[in-house]
């Protein structure tokens, strides 16, 4: 049976070198574009990251397959099969990335017979990595995490994000489903315009909660297994189990948090990832 160990190390590699140009790509003018709506934004950079890894990746494992961000975003099918599966996204955060503010990522998580089996998250601007592998624990820069065990709502901080639509409709049941959960009462609510490093927050137990109506399975992958690995709960909005391609996810550190969240939740359609 594979444990996928040298796959781990492997992307710790190719994660740091693409955390480290981006880094460089920061400081230097960007050439912006807007993808799905004029919200959702692309720059140069993003397939240049993007290009590095997949490529780095499929000289070394030819026989796996891969879904990136930009390349299901140019057109490529975001499939996920039985087959070793690296699913990425190059620069996380890519609106935080065009204004310099310091919340971006790398992702890149790895799936097999469409169980998520690893995940490593670079913190472009701080350095700070997140690892796990399946049964083998989660870390920050080495140091084991622990999610929260906060089983209290009104004792939460709560994590989201805004998602691509903005039409009236959409943020209607957005501020309401944050209405929902400020009045619980909780902590907080926060927002820092990157999924996967508000997920990194669930796992260190940074906050308790996560949830999210639009992010995509490169946003999910890797965070879902450092956050399970360090304790937490990662599942659907309805309560079920997550279905990686859904486009919605609801994150915690204890499950009564996770339920709490999810009986707030109106829900927002995003389609899916697998056949839009
Ligand atoms: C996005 C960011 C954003 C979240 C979106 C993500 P990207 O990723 O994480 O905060 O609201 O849902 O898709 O486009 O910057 O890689």
């Amino acid at each position: 049976m594979e444990d996928w160990s040298d796959c781990l190390d492997v992307a710790v590699q190719i994660t740091r070198r693409a955390g480290q140009m981006v880094q460089s790509a920061v400081k230097q003018e960007k050439r912006v574009s807007s993808k799905s709506t004029p919200t959702d934004l692309v720059t140069e950079a993003d397939h240049q990251v993007e290009e590095l890894i997949i490529s780095t990746l499929r000289e070394k494992y030819p026989s796996h397959r891969f879904i990136g961000e930009e390349s299901s975003a140019a057109g490529v099918k975001c499939e996920l099969t039985d087959d070793p599966t690296w699913i990425i996204d190059p620069i996380d955060g890519t609106c935080n990335f065009v204004h310099s503010f310091p919340m971006v990522a790398v992702s890149i998580g790895f799936a097999v017979r469409k169980e998520l089996e690893l995940g490593v998250i670079y913190h472009c601007f701080d350095g700070t990595l997140y690892t796990a592998r399946k049964g083998h624990g989660a870390f920050c820069n080495g140091v084991r995490l622990q999610v929260s065990k906060e089983k209290d709502v009104s004792k939460a901080l709560i994590l989201t994000e805004i998602g691509a639509k903005r039409d009236p409709a959409t943020l209607d049941i957005f501020l309401g489903n944050m209405k929902k959960l400020l009045s619980a009462p909780t902590h907080g609510v926060r927002i820092i315009g990157s999924s996967t490093l508000a997920l990194c927050h669930i796992a260190s137990g940074a906050a308790e909660a996560y949830y999210q109506y639009g992010l995509h399975c490169w946003d999910i992958a890797a965070a879902a297994v450092i956050i399970r690995e360090a304790g937490g709960y990662v599942i659907d909005t309805t309560g079920g189990a997550l279905d990686l391609m859904s486009r919605r996810v609801v994150a915690a550190g204890s499950r009564e948090i996770a339920d709490y969240v999810v009986k707030q939740l109106q829900p927002i359609n995003y389609g899916r990832d697998d056949t839009d």
